[in-house]
C-alpha cells in the first residue's frame, strides 16, 4: 500500500477567492498547497477590464502570506461590450489568461452576463487567433429547462455552435457534472477542455435532497445522480490530459448559505488535495492523481508545470480538518465529503 507520495505542486484552474474580508480569510488555504489558480471574475461588481484585473491581482497578492509562493492567473468577465481590444492586449502582455464565459444570471453574480451568444462573436475569433482561452460556465438559463438538464442542453445549444463557428478556439467547459460533458470533451479535438471540481467528484444530488436540505452541497451546476459522478470520476483518474482540478471553490457566509434562498457553492480550499488523494487511492488511480492536479492543467494553458514538489503522507488515523474558517464578518463552512480521509499534504 501506497503511504507516501511526492508529487508536482497542484493548479487550481478556477478557483473564486473573492475579495477584502473573505479573501483575506481564504487565500492562505490555496497559497499554502497551490503554486497557481485561475482566478474568477464574478466579484460584485465583476472584473470586466484588464486594469480592473490588474487592481484586482495586486489585492490577492497583498493578502497572500509572504512565505507562499502563488501566482494568481487573472481572468475577465465577458460582457455584452466587451473590448475586443483590451482582452487582445491583456492577453499578450501575460495581464490575464483566459476569458470568462458567463450565461446573464446562470449563477452566483452573473447578471452582468451574456443573453446574446452571437454579439460575442468577434471576440471570440480575435481570441481564436491569439490562443487566449474561454473559460464557459456550461449551463441555460432558460426557466423552461429543467435545472438538472441545462449543462446537456447548453452543450448542444451554445457550446457546440461556438466550437463549430471557431474550431481553434480554446475552450474550458467548468466545472463539469454530466456523463454527457465527459463524453463531449473526451471526443471532442485537444483545444477543449474541462475542469472537474473536488465536489462533484464526491457527491451527488442526493447528498443535497435525502433526509433534509443540506444548503453546504449547493453548488452550480447543481450535483447530478450518481452515474454522473463516476463518469467524472473516471474521467479524472483516467490521466487523459483533457481533464483537470479546478476547484470551484466558492466561500460564502453561512448565513448566506443557510437561508430560505442559500447561494451556490461549496468550499474546499482547505481540503481539497487529502480529499482527492484519499478518493484515488479509492480507485486505485493514486499514480494520476499528479495528471490530474499539476500536469494536464498546465499543458493546456501553455505553461510550464510548477518546479516545487509537494509530499502526501497517508497517516494512520483519519485527519480532523476543522470544519469552519472564521472571519471578523461571519463563519463559512469547510466541505465535508463525508468519508473520512487519512492523506495530509507537505510542501517539500
Ligand atoms: O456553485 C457555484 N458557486 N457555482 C458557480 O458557478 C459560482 C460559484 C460562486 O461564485 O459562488
Ligand atoms: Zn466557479
Amino acid at each position: 500500500m501506497i503511504r507516501e507520495l511526492e508529487i508536482v505542486r497542484p493548479d487550481d484552474w478556477h478557483l473564486h477567492l473573492r475579495d477584502g474580508t473573505i479573501l483575506k480569510a481564504v487565500i492562505p488555504y490555496t497559497s499554502e498547497t497551490f503554486g497557481r489558480a485561475i482566478v474568477m471574475p464574478n466579484l460584485n461588481p465583476p472584473i470586466i477590464s484588464v486594469k480592473e484585473a490588474i487592481m484586482y491581482k495586486e489585492r490577492i497578492s497583498a493578502a497572500c502570506p509572504d512565505d507562499h509562493s502563488f501566482k494568481p492567473l487573472m481572468t475577465i468577465y465577458l460582457t455584452e461590450s466587451t473590448d475586443l481590444m483590451d482582452v487582445a492586449e491583456g492577453f499578450s502582455r501575460n495581464l490575464i489568461s483566459a476569458v470568462k464565459l458567463y450565461p446573464a444570471g446562470a449563477t452566483t453574480n452573473s447578471s452582468h452576463g451574456i443573453n446574446d451568444f452571437k454579439k460575442l462573436y468577434k471576440v471570440f475569433e480575435k481570441m481564436e487567433e491569439i490562443g487566449c482561452p474561454l473559460c464557459v460556465h456550461g449551463e441555460v438559463v432558460d426557466p423552461q429547462v429543467d435545472i438538472f438538464d441545462r449543462e446537456y442542453v447548453f452543450i448542444d445549444k451554445v457550446l457546440d455552435p461556438i466550437i463549430r463557428t471557431f474550431p481553434s478556439l480554446k475552450v474550458v467547459l467548468e466545472h463539469i457534472t454530466t456523463q454527457e460533458a465527459v463524453d463531449y470533451v473526451r471526443i471532442s479535438k485537444k483545444n477543449i477542455a474541462a475542469t472537474i471540481t473536488t465536489h462533484h467528484l464526491v457527491i451527488n444530488r442526493n447528498f443535497i435532497l435525502a433526509g433534509g436540505i443540506k444548503p453546504h452541497y449547493y453548488c452550480l451546476p447543481v450535483a447530478k445522480r450518481e452515474n454522473h459522478r463516476i463518469a467524472l470520476l473516471n474521467a479524472a483518474s483516467s490521466g487523459n490530459s483533457s481533464f483537470f482540478l479546478g476547484t470551484d471553490s466558492a466561500p460564502h457566509f453561512d448565513t448566506d448559505k443557510e437561508s430560505a434562498c442559500g447561494c451556490a457553492g461549496c468550499f474546499t480550499a482547505p481540503n481539497t488535495i487529502p480529499i482527492l488523494a484519499q478518493l484515488f487511492e479509492q480507485e486505485g488511480s493514486l499514480e494520476k492523481l499528479e495528471h490530474f492536479t499539476s500536469i494536464n492543467g498546465a499543458n493546456f494553458y501553455d505553461l510550464p508545470l510548477n518546479s516545487e514538489r509537494i509530499k502526501l503522507i497517508k497517516e494512520k488515523d483519519p485527519i480532523e480538518f476543522s470544519n469552519k474558517v472564521f472571519t471578523p464578518e461571519g463563519e463559512i463552512t469547510v466541505f465535508d465529503p463525508g468519508f473520512p480521509v487519512s492523506w495530509s499534504v507537505k510542501s517539500i
